[in-house]
């Protein structure tokens, strides 16, 4: 009994100090109620189910957080999702096309067999995408910088950066300088 007055309370001071904030994700809009100090991670995967965005070490080491904030890369464990309000959040489920094709950078990890657990891949194609948008032939290094940062236990990067050449070199001709 005791316990339950004491979860009621609790619910209570949560419920009264959650602020409803908006937030605009793969091009949806959400009105949603968070606490001031949860994160765009949190809210992006507890709240709204966007469970692509995966979590690893919360506190912006590994890059699996990755998504795009108006187009750019940041590390979602790291933003508070009330600074998320005004921006347009990219997740790795907005990659997708609507009429359900996956975008490039999916394919090329899929065929290159860049992906093997798939933990790192979300931050991965996400960064890579930034890169694509900003870049159309990025050289090997480039590529590499770009995802330095991102920890794969699985494939030896070697596999993800032919991955986002491959990519890239679908949109255009690539630089081969190391
Ligand atoms: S979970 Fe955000 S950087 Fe690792
Ligand atoms: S594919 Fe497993 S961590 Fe990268």
């Amino acid at each position: 009994m005791q316990a339950e007055c004491f979860q009621a309370r609790r619910e209570e001071v949560f419920r009264v100090t959650k602020r409803l904030i908006e937030l605009s994700v793969n091009g949806d809009r959400y009105e949603v109620a968070v606490q001031s100090h949860w994160t765009l991670l949190e809210v992006l995967r507890g709240e709204l189910g966007l469970t692509g965005t995966k979590e690893a070490c919360d506190m912006g080491t590994c890059g699996a957080c990755t998504v795009l904030m108006d187009g750019k890369p940041v590390l979602s464990c790291l933003i508070l999702a009330v600074e998320a309000q005004g921006t347009q959040i990219t997740t790795i489920e907005g990659m997708r096309a609507e009429d359900g094709k996956l975008h490039a950078l999916q394919e090329a990890f899929l065929n290159c067999g860049a992906v093997q657990c798939g933990f790192c891949t979300p931050g991965m194609i996400l960064a890579s995408k930034a890169l694509l948008d900003e870049n159309e032939s990025p050289s090997e290094r480039e590529i590499k910088k770009t995802l330095a940062g991102h920890f794969c236990r699985c494939t030896g990067y070697v596999k993800i950066v032919e991955a986002v050449r491959s990519a890239a070199s679908a949109k255009g001709s690539m630089t081969n300088e190391r």
